[in-house]
């Protein structure tokens, strides 16, 4: 059995047939958490999740999505369905903004600490996006988790830092995760070599990042399996040790 630890079947890519596609990795022993990105897509991941079992849904607002205001008690309300496993997606993401605009960077900013206060109330992780923004999403991250070993912290989703980075999101109790980029990429090799496979997650980030031999297709839960074959070939396990590994790590981290 693997976990997709970050699918979007919530989103309009898969309006017309979200349930055959849950349907078809169940089936195939894959489970999954849907993830929001803001309030509407949010509310659609707890529906699902709610109508079977082995989905789970996170409830939370991307930093690309920050026009709308966040409100903190609309999302409470929602994330204390007993199907809702984290907050996010949420975090930081500096890739379209022009450089120096500090107006968009700073409200980035003060989301994704509401969003961490949310999960910090509701002892629920975080699933984290990141995308040119390490340095100051490690001080926000520092500022919240430093001294505190919670245990639920969370995850570093489509994980796009380097070695160095991904040490210290460890040394604060955060998972990093990985999906079907590493099947058509070298960049991050290294850093699922020298990282435990104790810490890893796999993810697919569906409808997008399709991984190979897929690539060209919609990305779907039950394609996550070719992220696992590629940490298992890295790390040189077997597949086996590898699904059971990273599974029993998101079980723990989303308490599922
Ligand atoms: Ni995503």
């Amino acid at each position: 059995m693997l976990i997709d630890t970050h699918a979007h079947l919530n989103l309009e890519a898969f309006k017309g047939d979200a349930e055959e596609v849950i349907k078809r990795a169940l089936q195939n022993g894959v489970q999954m958490i849907n993830a929001g990105v803001d309030f509407e897509t949010s509310k659609k991941a707890v529906e699902l999740a709610e109508k079977f079992p082995g989905v789970y849904a996170a409830v939370g607002f991307h930093p690309n999505d920050s026009k709308e205001e966040f409100d903190y008690p609309v999302f409470k309300e929602l994330a204390l369905n007993s199907k809702v496993v984290a907050i996010g997606e949420t975090g930081l993401d500096y890739y379209r903004i022009e450089k120096g605009d500090l107006s968009v960077k700073n409200r980035q900013k003060e989301i994704f600490k509401k969003q961490i206060e949310l999960a910090l109330e509701l002892k629920k992780p975080l699933i984290i996006h990141c995308r040119e923004a390490h340095g100051d999403l490690l001080e926000i991250i520092k500022s919240y988790f430093l001294n505190l070993k919670s245990g639920f912290n969370g995850v570093l989703h489509s994980f796009s830092g380097n070695l160095e980075q991904a040490e210290k999101y460890r040394e604060m109790g955060f998972k990093i995760a990985f999906n079907g980029i590493i099947t058509f990429s070298r960049d991050y090799d290294e850093v699922i070599l020298k990282t435990p496979i104790e810490d890893i997650l796999i993810e697919t980030d569906c409808p997008f990042l399709t991984p190979i031999p897929y690539r060209g297709k919609r990305n779907e839960p039950l394609y996550v399996i070719e992220v696992a074959k590629r940490i298992a070939e890295i790390k040189g396990l077997s597949l086996e040790e590898t699904g059971e590994q990273t599974t029993k790590n998101a079980r723990e981290l989303f308490g599922i």
